[in-house]
């Protein structure tokens, strides 16, 4: 697919989302079942609106991301806002948390959960993350949630991710990478480039992504299986991968989901 299609096809996927409240890598399970299984806890989930969990992330990137008070932190791709809020009491009223979205719908659902939860210190842009709306130099850390397997240029991505970055300034992903090529169908099915399975790329393409960008002390950890098993049956993404499927074939033997991290060298 060329890179407009895959916009369009990602847009109309991820406002779909929002209108239904739930997305399709929570299977046969909760929103807050699934965010469980990607490493958050109970306390965590307390502190954030209910509507900005949308079951739509493969990991806890704040959780190894340990922010310090103060701090400036970018979110990639942040949906309705689930980890922006989870960050924003952590960095508190001195830091500032900016999350980058390019569907509409999902930045009105994270600035209404904004207002609802009164989180002073996020605030929400629209744009894409090839092109991100944040001037050089000028963010601590920046975290992402299954999001940049959904780029038609994720070497772009890295490249702007160190642009963004202070000197010193560090990287923590979760995101979901191949482990096996994948068959025709599910390769060519705009239903799981949507669910986060067609637009990933094997983990050694991944990690060379970011070593060219210029990133150093760069760690990649496979956490487990892709979370996306396409279960939940209301959602049209899980409907959509599940036909690209064979009988017996599941998502877990093409992909896993892995956390990056990794830090721009210098001293903030
Ligand atoms: C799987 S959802 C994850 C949302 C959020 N990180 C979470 O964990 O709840 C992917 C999000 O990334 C956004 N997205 C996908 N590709 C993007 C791009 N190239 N630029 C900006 N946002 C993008 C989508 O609009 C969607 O909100």
């Amino acid at each position: 697919m060329e890179e407009l299609k895959i916009k369009t096809v990602v847009r109309d996927a991820y406002t779909g989302v929002v209108k239904n409240g739930t997305g399709c890598c929570g299977g046969t399970v909760s929103s807050r079942a699934h965010a469980r299984s990607c490493g958050y806890s109970d306390a965590e989930l307390a502190v954030i609106p209910e509507e900005a969990n949308l079951g739509v992330s493969c990991g806890n990137p704040t959780a190894l991301a340990s922010l310090k008070e103060g701090e400036v932190v970018l979110d990639l791709g942040s949906g309705a806002g689930f980890d922006c809020f989870l960050a924003s009491s952590r960095v508190g009223g001195t830091g500032k948390v900016i999350g980058v979205d390019m569907t509409p719908a999902m930045l009105e659902k994270a600035r209404e959960n904004a207002r609802k939860g009164n989180f002073g210190n996020v605030e929400f842009r629209l744009g894409e993350i090839e092109h991100l709306p944040v001037a050089d130099n000028s963010v601590d850390v920046i975290i992402s949630n299954c999001v940049i397997n959904l780029s038609s240029d994720k070497q772009k991505v890295f490249n702007e991710i160190y642009r963004v970055l202070k000197p010193g300034g560090r990287v923590s992903i979760s995101d979901i990478a191949l482990i096996a090529d994948l068959p025709p169908a599910l390769k060519q099915s705009e239903e799981a480039y949507a669910g986060c399975i067609a637009g990933a790329v094997m983990i050694e393409e991944y990690k060379r992504f970011v070593e060219e960008s210029g990133l150093g002390d760069i760690r990649v950890t496979i956490r487990g299986p892709s979370r996306c098993d396409g279960g939940n049956a209301g959602d049209p993404i899980a409907q959509g991968v599940r036909k690209a499927l064979k009988p017996g074939e599941s998502l877990n033997d093409y992909a896993v989901s892995l956390s990056v991290e990794a830090r721009k060298a210098g001293d903030i």
